[in-house]
């Protein structure tokens, strides 16, 4: 398994299991799964529903804590200072952990910035306690960095954004690369259902990466990954099902040629599959997040 090392000397392992759209009953066993096959970060989130499952899995596993990175993130209608250090405890308690690997902002809140900023002061906080190992963002597009680097104290150690080889955001990758924050990528197989919804085709099932994952004795889903990680990405891709869970994971033991990464750099279709982070409200999801 390989590390990335964040702005602060903390060691992720590049590649997390994803449990978007999880439904909680099948997160336990999802999780659990990862954790057999050697998995060591799972990314979740506040919103997401299925915290509570996912600490249960890790507790089952026995893995000792000290050898599991587990990231999760607070919702948009939890910003604020005092209501995003109470976020805190709510996620932490839903995990069963003291303290959570990297604790990140879901989306900015375009319409009330201020209130991400104090949310993001939170996490600054929640940082010198010791409550957390690393913070970072989600889904912050260029103004939203530039916003939140002018006014904070600790550089975000990560941003998580949308990032396949059909939308590859490559302004907002390379700010972030510019001072220092892994740029982690969500849907990094672009297998995201908003985008089947969307009318738009998966990279699953574009030629190029076909013709790619043929001359590798790989699949698609492999050689998108593995583009991720030779860029020097997070990537986190998400699966219910043991086997492509399996799958997602056997990604070391191959190396995309410079010729096929630029072949897949070359497929950016500029659509985005998720929502469009200039317009997200609280009201617009209507998601809250219960106590613990
Ligand atoms: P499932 O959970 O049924 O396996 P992404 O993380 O890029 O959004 O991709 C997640 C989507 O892609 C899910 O719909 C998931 O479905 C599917 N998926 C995950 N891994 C693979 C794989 N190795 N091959 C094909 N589809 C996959």
């Amino acid at each position: 398994m390989q590390n990335l090392t964040l702005n602060n000397g903390v060691q992720m392992p590049a590649l997390g299991l994803g449990v978007f759209q999880t439904p909680p009953e099948e997160t336990r066993t999802a999780v659990t799964a990862a954790l057999g096959v050697g998995y060591r970060h799972v990314d979740t989130a506040a919103a997401y529903g299925n915290e509570r499952e996912v600490g249960q899995a890790i507790r089952e596993s026995g893995i000792p804590r000290d050898e599991l990175f587990i990231e999760t993130k607070v919702w948009i209608s939890d910003y604020g200072y005092d209501q995003t250090l109470h976020a805190f405890d709510k996620s932490a308690a839903k995990l069963g952990i003291d303290q959570i690997d990297l604790l990140i902002l879901h989306q900015a809140l375009p319409s009330d910035f201020g209130k991400t900023l104090d949310a993001y002061r939170a996490l600054e906080t929640l940082l010198a306690d010791g409550k957390v190992r690393a913070i970072g963002v989600s889904n912050f597009m260029v103004d939203h960095l530039r916003g939140l680097l002018d006014a904070a104290t600790v550089v975000p150690a990560v941003n998580q954004l949308e990032i396949h080889p059909y939308f590859q955001q490559r302004e907002i990758q390379a700010l972030g690369s510019e001072h220092g924050i892994i740029n982690q990528a969500w849907s990094p197989i672009g297998g995201i259902t908003f985008y089947r919804d969307s009318g738009h085709t998966s990279a699953l099932e574009d030629p190029v990466i076909g013709e790619i994952a043929r001359a590798h004795g790989k699949s698609p889903a492999q050689v998108m990954l593995r583009w991720g990680l030779q860029h020097g990405r997070s990537v986190i891709p998400k699966s219910t099902k043991p086997e492509r869970i399996a799958q997602n994971l056997d990604v070391f033991d191959f190396e995309l040629t410079a010729d096929e990464l630029t072949a897949i750099d070359a497929l950016e279709t500029g659509k985005r599959g998720g929502p469009e982070p200039e317009n997200i409200t609280v009201a617009n999801f209507g998601i809250q997040i219960p106590e613990a």
